[in-house]
């Protein structure tokens, strides 16, 4: 996500309008009109999302890649489109750098097991940072204890900023990758990648960005960032889930070797051995999820016509509120930075006297959906010195009244424990 200089007290969207889009919203959840605050798990869908997906069940299914009849050709053309589409979206200049995976955890584990077996050693090191998701942690581990490489971890401060001034402790001649969350989904920190990148470059290691908490919420720009590999999920980005995102630079997919392997990613087979397809067809194994395509490109559609410009500057507006109403409570410790310009628009919380999951659950009785628990980054928890968190996170239709449901369900969540 690339800095955007706006007012955080005004908003460009309309967010009445857009909500009209997203039929989830017009239902009550315990009897009360649901306030959906768990975007970084999940966003809702628009209907014409939901209306891609299911037009091309009704008109256009076919498998891909496959078939010479008509419909396959159609079915094959929109998934291609996509690809082109996603390629727009992530300002990357080469269609065939777009890999659809699974979602960002198989990305990752795609660049581990076909890039990391391929061209990593014993006393090769890798460097990750504590806020990391697990899914930008475990498929490191894995290959550590596979091929002897090291991990390091660049540590944060005490406002969940990366130590970007000890870069050079962490890393070193021996770093060949350096893997890092664009925007950590448990701080909401938005991490100078570049800073990083450039430290990577000195000394010749690759970088990998993990997008999932970026990509839906700012405009992305995979030259800019200058990074090697970039992930994102589009189910939290108003697509459907099923389908996600591995952008990486062409040569590096070519060098690479398969992931997994089966129909569609050979280019011959023979009883005794095979060669593979050309990038990305070689990492795309098995029938895809065309659907899953069609309904991320509708949604891509969405959100470059309201523009990630604009997405950035609503979600500035509403978390600069959010931050300014937690701060009336005393009990509410946040986590994270406090300038909204360095925050994503999500805010991780305790109340320092109730636990957060009772706390999840009591704002639930009130229609408030958030997420509690350790947001799937337990050492970025140990780290903190608390078991979980509660986590209030926003994207295009949540507005300030949104916060103010939030606010007052924490409210009479103290209420329900005589506090
Ligand atoms: N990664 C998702 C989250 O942070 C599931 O909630």
């Amino acid at each position: 996500m690339n800095p955007v200089d706006t007012q955080a007290e005004t908003t460009p969207l309309d967010v009445e309008r857009i909500r009209q889009d997203f039929p989830i919203l017009r239902r009550k959840v315990r009897g009360k009109p649901l306030v959906y605050l768990d975007n970084a798990a999940t966003s809702q869908k628009p209907q014409s999302v939901i209306d891609a997906i299911s037009h091309h069940y009704s008109h256009t299914n076919a498998n891909v890649h496959r078939g010479v009849h008509c419909l396959a050709e159609e079915a094959t053309e929109a998934y291609e489109e996509v690809r082109r589409k996603v390629c727009r979206f992530i300002h990357a200049d080469d269609p065939t750098s777009i890999v659809f995976t699974r979602n960002t955890t198989e990305s990752i584990n795609l660049v581990a097991h076909a890039w990391g077996r391929k061209f990593l050693a014993e006393d090769d090191e890798v460097v990750l940072t504590v806020m990391e998701h697990h899914s930008n942690l475990v498929p490191w581990q894995l290959l550590a204890k596979d091929t002897g490489c090291k991990l390091r971890f660049i540590d944060i401060d005490d406002d969940g900023h990366l130590r970007t001034d000890r870069l050079d402790e962490y890393i070193t001649d021996k770093t060949k990758l350096v893997c890092m969350g664009h925007v950590s989904n448990a701080l909401g920190t938005i991490n100078s990648v570049r800073t990083i990148a450039c430290a990577a470059r000195a000394v010749g290691a690759l970088v990998l960005v993990d997008g999932a908490q970026s990509a839906p919420h700012g405009p992305v720009n995979v030259e800019t960032l200058d990074c090697d590999f970039y992930a994102y999920s589009p189910h939290k980005a108003l697509g459907p889930m099923g389908i996600g995102v591995l952008w990486a630079r062409r040569d590096l997919l070519e060098e690479m070797d398969p992931f997994l392997g089966g129909g569609e990613m050979i280019r011959n087979v023979t009883l005794e051995r095979s060669t593979w397809a050309g990038v990305p067809h070689k990492f795309e194994a098995g029938t895809p999820s065309v659907a899953d395509a069609v309904g991320l490109g509708a949604a891509t559609d969405y959100l470059m016509d309201i523009g990630m410009e604009n997405i950035r500057a609503h979600e500035k507006y509403i978390i600069s509120y959010a931050m300014e109403r937690l701060a009336e409570l005393p009990f509410i410790r946040f986590f994270g930075p406090r300038d909204p310009v360095d925050r994503c628009g999500l805010v991780s919380f305790i109340d320092t006297d109730i636990h957060p999951h009772d706390l999840g659950t009591i704002v639930d009785q009130h229609g408030v959906a958030i997420r509690a628990g350790h947001h799937c980054a337990k050492p970025l928890m140990h780290r903190l010195g608390v078991v979980a968190t509660a986590r209030a996170s926003f994207y295009i239709y949540n507005d300030r009244n949104d916060v103010d449901a939030l606010i007052d369900s924490l409210l009479a969540a103290r209420k329900v424990f005589g506090l």
